[in-house]
């Protein structure tokens, strides 16, 4: 991971050098459609204020609950004790993020949406709200967690939501093999370039050119960086956004080549 000093100098450079966030100079329709009515999109959703409530809650539970750290720079058999409220500060995207996921399903209905890393399910009650709809599948490695994110789901009535827990390596790969596409992946955990790599590569094999995958912190570590380099460079991405907290890449046949877009958001 880069330190904070680093990370900051990179956020300039991405702050100062990336479109403007308006559209401008952007050629691609479909780009500009995404700018203009999702990321650009200043409605303030019912659906936001009840994900925001869970997690003022949350902020200030200070139960304790054990936790197997799968994720980067932790040892996978190391176990320890954080608060709910630790894990709110900490593991969750901020809300902004939050509401960009919430908006892009919203926008495109995707009818299977995927995520790695549900954590507390602060995310996973956006993606959810989003579409009531859809069919939302959450992968959770640790139980304390994800027995802590059910909860919240209870809590909002969320129906929608299947969590699986365990590891992704495993888990992954079983859950794909029985899928006949992944129309939304949000890959929020394990941020390291091996995993990343591999876990883009087990779901890769059942998109279609609709098929949305988002990537979370791109620029946290120098592997996250290459991890997606990679990613973006992929013979059968057409489309990749660099939002700098966040990477999203498209499949569509809009696209006659590849074309890259970092963006200020
Ligand atoms: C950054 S948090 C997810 C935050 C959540 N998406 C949100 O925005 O509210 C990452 C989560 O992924 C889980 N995780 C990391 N690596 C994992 C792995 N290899 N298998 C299963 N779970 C893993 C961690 O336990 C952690 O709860």
């Amino acid at each position: 991971m880069y330190n904070k000093f680093k990370l900051s100098q990179k956020y300039l450079r991405y702050y100062f050098t990336a479109s403007n966030g308006k559209g401008h100079g952007i050629h691609s329709p479909f780009v500009f459609d995404f700018i203009t009515n999702v990321l650009n999109d200043k409605n303030r959703y019912p659906a936001y204020a009840v994900v925001e409530d869970l997690r003022q809650s949350l902020l200030k539970n200070s139960t304790e609950l054990t936790v197997n750290d799968f994720g980067a720079g932790s040892a996978v058999d190391k176990t320890n004790r954080r608060s709910i409220s630790s894990i709110a500060k900490n593991a969750a995207k901020p809300e902004k993020y939050g509401q960009l996921l919430y908006r892009m399903i919203q926008y495109y209905q995707p009818a299977t949406v995927l995520e790695l890393g549900t954590s507390l399910g602060i995310t996973t009650s956006y993606i959810s709200l989003a579409n009531p709809g859809a069919e939302v599948i959450t992968m959770e490695g640790a139980p304390a967690i994800a027995t802590t994110a059910l909860e919240n789901f209870r809590l909002l009535k969320l129906e929608n939501i299947k969590i699986i827990g365990g590891n992704f390596d495993t888990m992954l790969p079983q859950f794909i093999n029985n899928q006949a596409f992944v129309d939304f992946v949000f890959i929020d955990g394990n941020h390291r370039m091996q995993p990343t790599l591999s876990y883009f590569n087990t779901v890769l094999a059942k998109t279609n050119q609709f098929s949305i995958i988002v990537f979370d912190d791109i620029h946290w570590s120098q592997e996250m960086e290459e991890a997606w380099f990679t990613i973006k460079n992929h013979v059968s991405v057409k489309c990749s956004i660099d939002l700098f907290f966040m990477g999203i890449v498209f499949f569509r046949n809009d696209f006659k080549e590849q074309q890259h877009f970092t963006i200020r958001f």
